[in-house]
């Protein structure tokens, strides 16, 4: 019999999964392994026991992976279970950014009551004017799991899709290649794109790579969505170019008290895989691996 501690809740899809050698327990102390979604496990006392941590989601930035690597603990993670509810998160800001919907929407809320309704709002069409995506170019930064799929759509929605990714295979590049113009930098992209999205993880290499600089050399009104991680965005920079209207729009997943208030930041409480799809599918995902690891000594996404 193993025992499971679930750090968050977990998706009952998911916790349905476990045999009946599983058995979901309350204290940690007891645990064989944990599942786990966003808490933060550095810090956390473990027992010496803890066999394996299973992540329902992509980043693992909320486990100390040094630590417990050192400690024989195996830790996985749940790549692309939740990639299409974050790609389609991505699309949904992709038209906050290019349509006036939330003032649109701010407007006829605080007008509900106003007397001819109708009248008023032919004044309206003119003040939350928008453009559309179709033939506007868009930098897809990191070509995973949820990358491609954005770039697909994108492709599909008429834009000019730009990718870069230092570690996609040659394969993956190939056939992205009808999709997907290849970028060898990110200068290309911060040159060329009207749109800029990130899709990579929070690493000691990636982490402020939007800064500064890279905001310096993009185009003028460029939107920038961040639904990967808050961190790779520096946040004072932002706050500089959207004073200066270099940045139209940051669409952030992470909002923090530097970012949240500020005018043309789109925010929302990171719900990129809240899904119940997603959910389901990272629950499954982590169970069966876990009982994989535990039963058959399997390492899958580790
Ligand atoms: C992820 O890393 O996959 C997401 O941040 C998951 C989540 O929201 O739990």
């Amino acid at each position: 019999m193993y025992t499971v501690k679930c750090l968050n809740p977990i998706s009952k899809q998911g916790l349905d999964l476990f045999t009946s050698e599983f058995e979901v327990i309350d204290d940690l102390n007891a645990a064989d392994a944990v599942l786990v979604r966003s808490a933060k496990m550095h810090g956390l006392e473990i027992p010496k026991s803890l066999l394996a941590v299973a992540r329902a989601g992509a980043g693992v930035n909320n486990i100390p992976l040094d630590e417990y690597a050192e400690k024989g603990i195996t830790v996985f993670n749940t790549p692309g279970a939740n990639a299409n509810g974050v790609k389609e998160l991505v699309v949904a800001g992709l038209l906050l950014a290019s349509r006036d919907i939330i003032g649109g929407y701010n407007w006829v809320k605080e007008n509900a009551k106003m007397e001819d309704l109708p009248k008023a709002i032919e004044s309206q069409k003119k003040a939350y004017a928008g453009n559309e995506l179709k033939g506007k170019s868009i930098g897809v930064i990191g070509l995973g799991a949820i990358g491609v799929l954005v770039a697909n759509i994108c492709n599909r929605l008429g834009m000019k899709v730009y990718g870069y990714d230092p570690y996609v295979s040659v394969r993956s590049a190939w056939s992205l290649s009808r999709m997907v113009n290849h970028s060898s930098s990110l200068d290309e992209i911060f040159t060329k794109c009207d749109y800029i999205t990130l899709h990579v993880p929070c690493t000691d290499s990636t982490k402020g790579m939007i800064g500064k600089e890279a905001i310096f050399k993009m185009k003028d009104g460029v939107n920038i969505l961040n639904f990967a991680r808050g961190e790779l965005v520096d946040d004072q920079a932002i706050l500089a170019g959207l004073a200066t209207q270099k940045v139209k729009h940051y669409v952030t997943d992470f909002p923090n008290n530097e970012v949240a208030g500020a005018e043309s930041v789109i925010t929302i409480p990171h719900l990129g895989a809240s899904t119940e799809e997603s959910e389901d599918n990272c629950a499954e995902m982590a169970v069966e691996q876990l009982m994989n690891y535990l039963e058959n000594g399997n390492i899958v996404n580790s």
